[in-house]
């Protein structure tokens, strides 16, 4: 199969203007299973909850999920895509998994990161895993990638490929998540964006790109640039990721030494 992402360059609160930018760029990228940024269609620094209320959406009837579905059943293919979700009065920092016969399933990001703890309320939806097309896939969003127990959690559900929308401003991600790949034996599909944005006085965020396609034996198979917008995609053979046998001798998941651990 064909897995990729699109690098994108939102403008805060143009819904419609983002989401039509991406689904462009879909068009044009011969990929099965497509990835986008963290909160794609807003942009990233809301200044207050009551702001993010207004511009989150719906997974039903959400312009967002709408248009990818639209995308995802003309083409034939699955997208992950982060958005801010309205739930009630609450508003997720999320995850939806669209394939040809609309939404799949959604995914609250766990671990809110800085100021995003002001904002959205912490997810409750748990690390399930999906069918993709021809592959097992998990979600997890941008900060999770700290907190190896998500990915080594999609990887003993049976997770192929795990896909992370992001939106990082650290230096660190890219590189930690070869090792995430790496412990768990699986393809890491990193969306993140890039561009600035200052819209709380004294904290400017730089967006960092360098989105990324790992394998399961750690190699890097596709790094994008640090700015630009980008769309790229891999061939890739979801099975590789089955085999959890680094040597004759072991295997990382029977290996574990649980009753030493700390869970
Ligand atoms: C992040 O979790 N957006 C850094």
């Amino acid at each position: 199969m064909k897995a990729g992402f699109i690098q994108t360059h939102p403008e805060f609160g143009r819904i419609k203007e983002n989401v039509e930018s991406a689904l462009k760029e879909i068009d044009s990228l011969d990929a099965d299973l497509v990835v986008l940024p963290e909160l794609f269609s807003t942009g990233y620094q809301f200044r207050t909850k009551e702001e993010a209320l207004k511009l989150s959406e719906p997974v039903d009837g959400g312009y967002a999920a709408g248009r990818l579905s639209e995308a995802a059943k003309k083409k034939k293919i699955h997208i992950v895509a982060g958005f801010a979700e309205k739930a009630g009065k609450k508003t997720y920092n999320s995850s939806m998994l669209i394939g040809p016969r609309g939404v799949v399933g959604v995914y609250r990001k766990a671990h809110l990161f800085w100021n995003e703890k002001k904002i959205f309320s912490r997810g409750d939806t748990d690390l399930k895993v999906y069918r993709a097309g021809g592959a097992k896939i998990g979600m997890m969003i941008c900060f999770d990638w700290i907190f190896p127990e998500v990915a080594r959690t999609l990887a003993l559900r049976g997770a192929e490929i795990i896909c992370q929308p992001s939106n990082l401003v650290l230096p660190y991600c890219p590189q930690a998540m070869i090792t995430r790949s790496l412990e768990n034996r699986v393809f890491s599909i990193t969306a993140n964006r890039v561009g600035t944005e200052e819209r709380v006085r004294g904290t400017r965020l730089h967006f960092i790109g360098t989105s990324q396609i790992v394998a399961p034996n750690g190699s890097v198979l596709y790094r994008a640039a640090g700015d630009g917008v980008e769309a790229a995609s891999m061939d890739i053979k979801p099975e590789e990721a089955r085999d959890k046998d680094i040597t004759p001798m072991n295997n990382i998941f029977k290996d574990r030494r649980k009753d030493l651990f700390v869970l």
